[in-house]
């Protein structure tokens, strides 16, 4: 049996809005494991537990949790969603709860990517609530030029910091669509 790569695309359409590529799936792959790394190395003994936000971290975390290889388990929330657009609504409000006891847990919440930020200090309290042993923070993306400064936001994984535009792909949607693109494409703004 043979295996064939499909060609990386330079630009997409996704819903009639032209996106360049901005990431490549080597490149993400390279970045996760080096994560991955570090949470084996810093959580060793610890047994951490990944909350993964549904449904963009989907990708991310299913890559993450490849690339460590000490004892971890998983577990999901899910927070209302942009919808169709492609800028911050501003309030969030969450759609499933977790089903793990985390109290005394060491949790690491993962998310695709922190924009204003809202979303990641509305989990981080959500999550301090229920007495874990710790909570960190981990998200492929940040657009530090959005995220608002009076959040005090802890990010202590981050895969890459990006510019301010919108982007699809490895798991990030526009309207749902675009989710399944192997890599990061940002709005060509041209
Ligand atoms: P925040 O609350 O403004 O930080 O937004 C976080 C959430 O908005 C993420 O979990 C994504 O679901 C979504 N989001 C923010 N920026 C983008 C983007 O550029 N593309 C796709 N989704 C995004």
């Amino acid at each position: 049996m043979s295996a064939s790569i499909a060609p990386v695309a330079e630009t997409v359409t996704c819903r009639g809005e032209r996106f360049r590529l901005y990431l490549d799936a080597d490149t993400i792959a390279a970045r996760v494991q080096a994560i991955g790394r570090a949470i084996d190395a810093e959580y060793d003994g610890k047994r951490p537990i990944l909350i993964g936000v549904l449904n963009g971290a989907f990708m991310f975390l299913s890559d993450l949790m490849r690339a460590i290889s000490i004892d971890c388990e998983v577990d999901f929330l899910k927070l209302s969603s942009y919808g169709a657009e492609k800028v911050s609504s501003g309030t969030v409000t969450e759609l499933k709860k977790i089903d793990a006891d985390l109290g005394g847990r060491h949790i690491i919440v993962v998310e695709d990517i922190v924009d204003t930020g809202l979303s990641m200090q509305f989990i981080t309290e959500l999550m301090a609530e229920l007495n874990p042993a710790s909570v960190r923070t981990a998200t492929l993306l940040h657009k530090k030029a959005a995220t608002r400064p009076d959040l005090n936001l802890q990010l202590d994984y981050v895969g890459f910091e990006i510019d301010n535009l919108f982007v699809i792909g490895y798991g990030l949607d526009y309207g749902q669509l675009g989710r399944n693109l192997p890599a990061i494409y940002i709005l060509d703004e041209d």
